[in-house]
């Protein structure tokens, strides 16, 4: 992806994104909610809305996407696994029906390789051959790694692909699709609010504020080391989860300074992917309370004392756990003006940063983009 600008009639809430994914690889999308990381997504995809101003390119292996790459070339897991699947046809006929929509086979080769591909995300026979609604969120979600794998994409774009699942659903589900995507050498690009997840699933991060990328770097470096004043405040909030590591006293960002546990330490679902849970089968709405501590719900992507996420919304989907708020909230679509988006809430801005906005540069292993990330100046 080369230069993406999307803008819409309140201006841009994209803003130049740029990045390169490789083969197998896993590049996580990350940041507050508006950042932009769906719509980001979704230009991969060619699927944007009709009324977005579009900029920049998408590239896969050297030509641009068309319309006809998706399906082939480029799949999709969405949020919500019964928005992929259709309610009216058994799960490995809607299978065999991707394998036909690309490959001239019969019915019945389509309907081998739709086995094939359900059976190798652990779905048996009989929830093979079931129609969506008789299984659970966890094996409907396992059924649409299936259908993203089915036709061996070069690229699988998962936006929040496990938010409807429980914390250990979800953490079976992601270890799968990584795992799937690394059989079939597909990049994938995963979007997700799940930093301890990211941490345990992606190869690279880029964490992203309002509509550009600010750090982008291995996973380990930009979780563990994080460089960026935004990407270390945002990991300096979430101390009890082990992500803080080199947390920064003083930063003025944290929310509450509450101590450091061990990094990687306690977290749920570390296990390795396996079966389905006994009772998986009623597992819609997880109710675990299992979120990061430090977690709040930002509907809307407004700043302020979310609720606690406690798994449940009461209206189909659970509520997504969030990432935890800064003080001070992102601007409002088009309001960034000429310098650093972030400096109203950054403790190191100074007058360059009102002034320039900062290009990306190499930093201690990865790309940042701020006047000094070190806080020298201030
Ligand atoms: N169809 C649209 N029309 C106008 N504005 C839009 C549209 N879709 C998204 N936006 C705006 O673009 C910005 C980025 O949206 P996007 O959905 O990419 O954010 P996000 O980072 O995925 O957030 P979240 O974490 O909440 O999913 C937001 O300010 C949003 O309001
Ligand atoms: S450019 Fe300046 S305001 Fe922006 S993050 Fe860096 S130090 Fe803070
Ligand atoms: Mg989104």
């Amino acid at each position: 992806m080369d230069g993406l600008r999307i803008g819409f009639a309140d201006g841009e809430v994209v803003r130049g994104v740029s990045f390169d994914l490789r083969a197998g690889e896993v590049l996580a999308l990350v940041g507050e909610s508006g950042a932009g990381k769906s719509l980001t997504a979704r230009a991969l995809l060619g699927m944007l809305p009709r009324r977005a101003e579009v900029a920049g390119r998408v590239l896969l292996r050297g030509r641009p996407v068309t319309p006809a790459d998706l399906g082939r070339r480029l799949a999709w897991i969405p949020q919500d696994a019964m928005s992929a699947l259709s309610p009216v046809h058994r799960v490995e006929d809607q299978l065999a029906f991707a394998v036909r929509a690309v490959a001239r086979v019969g019915r019945g080769d389509a309907l081998a390789v739709a086995r094939r591909a359900l059976a190798g995300v652990g779905l048996a026979p009989d929830a093979a051959a079931a129609f969506p609604h008789a299984l659970s969120g966890g094996m409907r979600q396992r059924a649409v790694i299936a259908m993203a794998l089915v036709n061996n994409p070069d690229l699988v774009v998962a936006d929040e692909p496990t938010t409807a699942l429980d914390p250990e659903r979800q953490e079976r589900v992601l270890a799968l699709l990584r795992e799937r995507c690394a059989v079939a050498g597909a990049a994938l690009l995963l979007v997700s609010h799940d930093l301890a997840a990211v941490r345990r699933h992606a190869d690279r991060v880029a964490v992203t504020y309002a509509g550009r990328i600010v750090e982008l770097g291995p996973a380990e470096l930009v979780l563990g080391r994080p460089v960026a004043p935004y990407t270390r405040g945002l990991l300096a909030s979430l101390p009890a989860a082990g992500l803080s590591a080199d947390a920064l006293p003083g930063d003025g960002l944290s929310a509450d300074g509450l101590p450091t546990a061990g990094r990687g330490e306690g977290l749920p679902g570390d296990g390795p992917p396996g079966d389905e849970l006994p009772g998986d089968r009623t597992s819609e709405g997880g109710t675990s309370g299992g979120g990061l501590p430090g977690d709040r719900t930002s509907e809307g992507g407004t700043s302020g004392g979310g609720l606690p996420w406690d798994g449940t919304s009461g209206g189909g989907l659970p509520r997504r756990p969030r990432l935890p708020v800064l003080a001070g909230a992102p601007p409002a679509p088009g309001a960034a003006g000429a310098g650093c988006a972030f400096a109203p809430r950054c403790p190191h801005a100074g007058d360059v940063c009102r002034r320039t906005e900062p290009a990306p540069r190499a930093v201690e292993g990865r790309s940042v983009a701020c006047h000094d990330p070190f806080g020298e100046a201030a």
